[in-house]
């Protein structure tokens, strides 16, 4: 299940795939998310003059609420080893956010940048840095004859004896438990930050690294167990294999040539949606301040200049009353791909319920096995539930699949109190057991309301 498929290169048809194991159906907005990414992979490879030519074609996923939207972005991001970055479109209306700073989106997208190309640099490392680390322990473990004492050959080939001993204890993990003295270097620079970041992030000077790199680090000895001395200095070692200079050029560039950014509720800050407070000019002002972010402009962040030209941008929103066209013109033509969403049917939700593979059935036969309760979903039981939700949603409100949540939490409710329980060792969720569960409530209005 810990399978990372997480590449650069995979195919469209390979995204589609990964995306298979965790959404139902969209088959148009998975393709059309998998060609867009593959496109920068493909662009990437051509020769300058044109590669500079070729834009990323930015999506609209447009569809009703609880369809899959958010989820599809949320497992691409998951699945390409891309910056990635969610942000709320509304947000940017909310008091206080007016007119301000949308430069941020392109500010942490550059943040998430940084964390994917460390992490990276660091599983480069990690065998240099533990076998590093594994001299600095022995050398604890060990301690090297002190200064002014005459050794004898004798002596020293002793001790490297001793020491390839200890060794070969140490990679075997036996000596894990015991304990050891090694000192910790711990950054100096706690009360640095108290200067704020925010003012820094403008001026474009990475006045944080820089202040790191003056004080001087302090270490402390600490007595800790061999295991964990181990990732102390793994990760002591580590970091000074690394280069943060160039960390930040490549994750500028990673950022500039493969930078996703997902604009969540778009249709939030289209004119004529109503759903929201504040007046349109506001969000005709969001739009606005987007657009230079999306067409492609220079953002100064605290690690250097960063492009957005080829950035891609994938936005969703439901559109129930503001349409695609109530968008400012600039920014339709900007987002040149549109895929709707298609609402959901009672098929849709029994497979949502079984397939995924962090499906609910999953998630709660799980979570009722920690407490010794063998769950079974029997056929006819997941199609009640599936069908009291389209119920639901057809009467009340259709949240789409976020009704499966309600109703799956109302079905093994009493369950889920009453365990660990020596006389609940079984439960069989059949039809039969589903109705008795949601009984009263599915049908009577103002209840399932106030529950399901
Ligand atoms: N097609 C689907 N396949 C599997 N699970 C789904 C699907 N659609 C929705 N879900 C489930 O429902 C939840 C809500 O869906 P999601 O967050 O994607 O809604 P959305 O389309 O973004 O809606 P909104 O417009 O309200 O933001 C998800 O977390 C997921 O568990
Ligand atoms: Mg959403």
């Amino acid at each position: 299940m810990d399978r990372n498929p997480a590449r650069e290169d995979l195919t469209p048809r390979e995204i589609v795939a990964e995306l298979d194991r965790y959404i139902v159906g969209q088959a148009a907005a998975k393709r059309a998310v998998a060609v867009a990414l593959r496109n920068r992979y493909r662009r990437a490879r051509l020769p300058a003059p044109i590669r500079d030519e070729v834009l990323p074609k930015n999506i609209i996923l447009i569809g009703p609420t609880g369809v899959g939207k958010t989820e599809i972005a949320r497992r691409l991001a998951s699945l390409v080893r891309a910056p990635f970055l969610k942000v709320e479109a509304s947000k940017f209306t909310e008091v206080g956010y007016v007119g301000r700073d949308v430069e941020s989106i392109v500010r942490d997208l550059m943040e998430a940048g940084l964390a994917l190309v460390r992490a990276e640099a660091l599983e480069r490392v990690r065998e240099r840095a533990r076998a590093e680390a594994e001299e600095r322990v022995l050398d604890a473990l060990l301690p090297p004859a002190a200064e002014g004492t005459t050794e004898t050959d004798e002596d020293r080939a002793r001790r490297t004896r001793t020491r390839e001993k200890l060794r070969a204890l140490l990679q075997a993990g036996s000596l894990d438990d015991r304990e050891v003295e090694v000192s910790v270097s711990e950054r100096a620079t706690g009360g640095v930050d108290v200067l704020g970041r925010q003012g820094f992030e403008q001026t474009g000077v990475d006045l944080q690294s820089f202040l790191d790199r003056m004080v001087p680090k302090k270490s402390r000895d600490r007595r800790v167990t061999v295991r964990e001395a181990m990732e102390l200095k793994s990760a002591e070692a580590a970091e000074a294999l690394i280069d943060r200079d160039e960390i930040a050029e490549e994750a500028r560039r990673r950022v500039e040539s493969a930078g996703v950014v997902f604009v969540d509720e778009i249709d939030k800050i289209a004119a004529g949606y109503t759903g929201g407070s504040g007046p349109d000019v506001s969000r005709e002002g969001v739009q606005r301040d987007l657009l230079p972010i999306v067409e492609g402009s220079a953002v100064t962040t605290r690690h250097g200049v960063v492009r957005t030209d080829h950035v891609l941008f994938i936005a969703a929103g439901a559109f129930h009353v503001a349409k695609p066209s109530d968008l400012i013109p600039e920014l339709q033509g900007r987002f040149p791909v549109r895929v709707e969403l298609s609402a959901l049917g009672t098929e849709d939700f029994v497979r949502i319920l079984k397939e995924p593979e962090n499906s609910l059935t999953r998630q709660y036969s799980a979570l009722l096995a920690a407490d010794g309760v063998e769950v079974e979903f029997t056929e006819d039981g997941v199609r009640e539930i599936a069908e009291t939700a389209m119920r639901v949603n057809r009467r009340d409100q259709n949240i789409g699949a976020r009704r499966l949540f309600t109703l799956m939490e109302r079905v093994l409710e009493e369950a889920s109190f009453r365990a660990p329980d020596p006389a609940l060792r079984r439960l069989r969720v059949d039809a039969e057991f589903v109705r008795s569960r949601v009984e009263g409530i599915a049908t009577d209005e103002d209840l399932s309301r106030a529950i399901l």
